[in-house]
């Protein structure tokens, strides 16, 4: 991808800078931050906007509190929590727009920072409303798009903004491309693709994707019960997604005719109506009654044979059901596997490094991207409209 326009150029001393950040953090039930990766992986472009006497006012969204102000998606603990990372408070406008967040930008001092309110307690925002827009582009006189895990999304902030102002990209967003990018272009075979979690109906296009740049595919978890059902696999009591036989019929044809290795698991840990403990059987014959809920452990052996001698691996989402620690030991052992071969592995995509540093095995990655569904959709090689309207550098 050519290079875009970087913070690191633009002329920012004394000019109010307007940062659209993904604190789009994981919350704990009584409104705690469970995992700030996405704040400190955004403190380089600050300190250094801090640095260089900018005027920084911070834009997000948080969760989907679909245009309406709820405060159990304020962005008041993550301003906090930026206060105490950056050890300077970082005081916040109550309003994304309106007077008060046009009267606290114009105070700022160079090198102060200010945070605005979440951007989605206006419908304006997800609409990409031109008067929403404009009232945000009215904050700044400079644009840096730094939420790399929103850059899938043709909202006000990240495509409305630099639309109305000159416009860059802050260092996070250039590692992201500059890593991610290793999975696009010039990629280092052998190319393993390692998938798990569920809805099939939406990976599709990311499995399709793989389709002949990847040398084997090897899908875990509940990604997997479609396409053993679909070759007539007995699943018992698992709940198979429904609806996709002809699109599983034509990504069949497609694997065939692209020459992609695609691996299934051979056996499952299954749950076990009366039992608490988990038990392993063939992956095509679920008892009547049980659920699948694990690759085996000679799937397990199948896939580390597969990784073994790769050079580049991708990893999204669990093979198995990791919260429950019945059913972890598949993630667990595949990736703990793979923390001891050599390559470049990358991690992405929603809660997958969460899983991964749960199971204490966050090491077997080279990367670890900041990015949910827009990570997946850079790694297909979708263009992002968040990146399409940043200037090349
Ligand atoms: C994410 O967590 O993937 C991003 O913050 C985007 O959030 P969204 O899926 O609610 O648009």
């Amino acid at each position: 991808m050519t290079p875009l326009r970087s913070v690191g150029d633009a002329a920012v001393h004394g000019r109010r800078v307007l940062v659209r950040v993904d604190f789009n953090v994981p919350l704990t039930p009584e409104g705690a931050i469970a995992d700030d990766r996405r704040i400190v992986e955004a403190l380089p472009t600050l300190r250094h906007l801090e640095a260089a006497g900018a005027r920084t006012i911070l834009m997000s969204h948080l969760g989907r509190p679909d245009g309406r102000r709820d405060s159990r998606f304020s962005l008041r603990p993550v301003a906090r929590r930026l206060s105490s990372l950056l050890g300077r408070p970082v005081p916040m406008a109550e309003d994304a727009v309106g007077v008060h967040a046009l009267e606290a930008s114009a105070r700022l001092q160079n090198g102060e920072f200010l945070l605005l309110e979440n951007l989605r307690f206006h419908p304006g925002e997800e609409a990409n409303d031109p008067a929403f827009a404009t009232q945000l582009a009215q904050l700044g006189e400079v644009f840096v798009e730094e939420a790399f895990g929103t850059v899938h999304r043709a909202h006000a902030s990240t495509v409305g903004v630099p639309q109305r102002l000159p416009s860059c990209v802050g260092f996070l967003v250039e590692r992201e491309i500059r890593e991610l990018g290793r999975l696009r272009e010039g990629v280092e075979r052998p190319y393993v693709v390692l998938l798990g979690g569920a809805k099939v109906a939406d990976k599709l296009p990311l499995l399709e994707s793989f389709l002949g740049r990847a040398d084997s595919l090897l899908i875990g978890g509940a990604l997997a019960f479609p396409f053993l059902a679909r070759a007539g696999a007995r699943l018992g009591a698992t709940a198979v997604e429904g609806g996709l036989e002809s699109a599983l019929a034509r990504f069949a044809e497609r694997a065939a005719a692209a020459g992609t290795k695609v691996v299934l698991p051979d056996d499952w840990l299954i749950e076990v109506p009366g039992s608490a403990d988990a038990q392993a059987c063939g992956a095509r014959e679920v008892p009547d009654g049980a659920i699948a809920r694990d690759i085996g452990p000679r799937t397990r052996d199948r896939f580390y044979a597969e990784l073994t001698g790769s050079r580049t691996v991708f990893w999204n989402g669990p093979l198995g059901r990791a919260e429950d620690r019945r059913f972890a030991a598949g993630t667990r052992e595949v990736l703990a596997g793979l923390q001891g071969l050599a390559g470049y592995h990358v991690c992405a995509g929603g809660d997958s490094a969460r899983v991964a540093a749960d199971l204490g095995v966050d090491g077997a990655f080279q990367y670890i991207s900041t990015g949910g569904g827009a990570a997946l959709e850079f790694v297909q090689g979708a263009e992002l409209p968040g990146l399409a309207v940043i200037p090349s550098a």
